[in-house]
């Protein structure tokens, strides 16, 4: 089946599942939110409510791009300024899986409170293929997210979860969201998780933390883009190490530059990039993000490391 095909199935898909419901969907700014979105939208129109959750978390000036890039396809979208309630969570926390399960639980009572006042009945969700591999073979959870936006599956109270991409693997993603219209920007856009960049800052989750880390992945998105990398990101460690400012000795930051190849991220190796591109990108860091003092590329590959870093 061809693109356009697939796409006329899903549009009547959905249009059947919803009849004449309301329904909402959690935009991330991601190709996969952003295209079981666009589906939604083409299948009843704004009876579909698009909303963004600014967690504070994402990378420059993305919630502004993706309310405008919507808004050029004719959809609008609700930002929802939650930052404050995101750091409240993370404060202190320093475990990885505590920092994901804040990062869960702010994300499902911020989006429960919007779904309920939306009256939706139904939620447009961007699952895909590989989330549901995973969730069966143990790597991720995939919670119910009725359940985790309060309500009961059981009782369901008339909710229905709709999943227009689960079938397909993300390069699938891409092509479909390419036959929609969609810029490249957004479908060629490399995945970013959900917690955002609290996956990329190691130890406690500040605000300052995260403007530092957001400030080298721009430098490195920049220099390593242009290489198409699957993708390509900076860590912030919580260890410091010894610097040079101006004669002196300075406890620093640490970046780490994290760039990989994969097809579907079940899987991945180091990018094999030029030494000069690498160079250059790390001395862009130290001179840009003023607290860092040192910069590494990581060489792992996934297993043994998972791609983020927590
Ligand atoms: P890992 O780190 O598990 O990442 O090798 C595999 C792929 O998944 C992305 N990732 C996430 N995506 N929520 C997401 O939506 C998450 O919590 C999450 N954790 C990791 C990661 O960027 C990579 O593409």
């Amino acid at each position: 089946m061809d693109h356009l095909e697939l796409i006329e199935d899903k549009i009547d898909e959905i249009t059947e599942a919803i009849g004449d419901g309301l329904a909402i969907s959690a935009l991330s700014g991601g190709v996969d939110s952003s295209v079981c979105s666009v589906l939604a939208h083409r299948a009843i129109g704004d009876r579909l409510k698009c909303v963004f959750i600014d967690d504070g978390l994402m990378r420059e000036d993305e919630p502004l791009q993706v309310v405008e890039i919507f808004a050029g396809l004719g959809i609008d979208v609700e930002v929802i300024d939650a930052q404050d309630r995101f750091f409240e969570s993370l404060a202190g926390k320093l475990d990885p899986e505590d920092k994901r399960k804040a990062f869960r639980d702010t994300f499902y009572s911020v989006f429960g409170e919007e779904v309920l006042k939306s009256e939706a009945r139904f939620l447009v969700q961007g699952t895909i293929a590989a989330d549901v591999i995973e969730t069966k073979g143990g790597v991720k959870t995939q919670h119910n997210i009725l359940e985790q936006i309060g309500i009961d599956p059981q009782k369901g109270f008339g909710f229905q979860v709709i999943e227009p991409i689960k079938e397909l693997f993300k390069h699938e993603v891409r092509r479909v969201g390419a036959a929609l219209g969609l810029p490249e920007i957004l479908y060629e856009r490399m995945p970013f998780p959900g917690p955002g960049l609290a996956t990329r800052v190691i130890g406690e989750v500040t605000p300052d933390r995260v403007v530092r880390v957001r400030k080298a992945t721009t430098i490195v998105e920049e220099a390593i883009a242009p290489f198409k990398p699957f993708q390509a990101f900076a860590v912030l460690l919580a260890d410091k190490g010894t610097g040079i400012e101006e004669g002196k000795r300075r406890f620093g930051d640490i970046i780490i530059i994290r760039s990989v190849e994969s097809r579907d991220a079940m899987t991945a190796e180091p990018s094999q990039l030029p030494w000069d591109v690498l160079l250059s990108c790390a001395r862009r860091i130290t001179e840009e993000v003023s607290s860092v003092v040192r910069v590494a590329y990581e060489l792992t590959s996934k297993p043994p490391a998972t791609i983020e870093y927590i």
